[in-house]
């Protein structure tokens, strides 16, 4: 499974951002959504082996974690404004207030009450990466298994990046920094080139298991 997470600083944890006014209105979950599709969509389909995590910090219902399971949820659209429209109706819910972990939403789409903590519950065996522009190339990283069986998570932050307290949680979990390129670039740009280092890696080992 690859796993996804992006820290959303001041995105909004509550369903009260207008879908006219996204930027201006949500904390940047646009941001965040940009990344949605970039995780969990090819051009013909959802990636099933894929998830993403929208850790959001801002207004007031926060702290609270969305979440999309690409081997379950169905209608994932490829446009902001669906995306925006499926992430208010889920932050409308209650559902998460009472109960312990992420509650399921809709088939594939839950949320949890809480913030990275929940997320590394989650996660719990999943080899981390913290995506930062100083960390160590990606692509030499070794090994990084690809395959649909290999369990990693990559954390990624928003325009703000990571606040120190995030940075030293995942340093302590055993996060790795890890870099696409050394020039900084927008967050789904970075959950795209990820992606596409993982479908090459797993298109060479595939080749590899089919030659053994
Ligand atoms: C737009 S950048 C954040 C820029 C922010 N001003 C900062 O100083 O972190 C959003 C996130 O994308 C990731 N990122 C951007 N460029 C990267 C790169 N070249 N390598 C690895 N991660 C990168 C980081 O996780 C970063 O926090």
């Amino acid at each position: 499974m690859r796993r996804f997470i992006v820290i959303g600083r001041k995105a909004s944890a509550s369903e009260e951002f207008l879908l006219d006014d996204l930027p201006g209105t949500s904390g940047r979950l646009d941001i965040l959504l940009r990344c949605v599709r970039a995780a969990l969509l090819t051009s013909h389909g959802l990636r099933r082996d894929a998830m993403i995590y929208l850790v959001l910090l801002g207004g007031p219902r926060a702290p609270r974690v969305l979440r999309i399971r690409g081997d379950a949820a169905k209608f994932i659209r490829p446009d902001e404004r669906a995306l925006a429209t499926l992430a208010k109706k889920t932050l409308a819910s209650r559902a998460d207030e009472e109960a312990q972990g992420f509650v399921e939403i809709k088939t594939g789409i839950a949320i949890a009450r809480g913030g990275l903590e929940e997320v590394l519950a989650d996660a719990a065996g999943a080899t981390l990466f913290l995506l930062d522009e100083g960390g160590c190339d990606l692509r030499t990283v070794e090994p990084l298994a690809a395959d649909a069986q290999a369990d990693v998570a990559f954390f990624v932050g928003d325009h703000h990046g990571f606040d120190p307290a995030t940075r030293a949680r995942l340093d302590a979990a055993g996060a790795r920094a890890v870099s696409i390129g050394p020039v900084p670039v927008h967050a789904d740009d970075v959950v795209a080139i990820v992606s596409n280092e993982l479908d090459r890696r797993a298109a060479r080992q595939s080749v590899v298991t089919r030659d053994l």
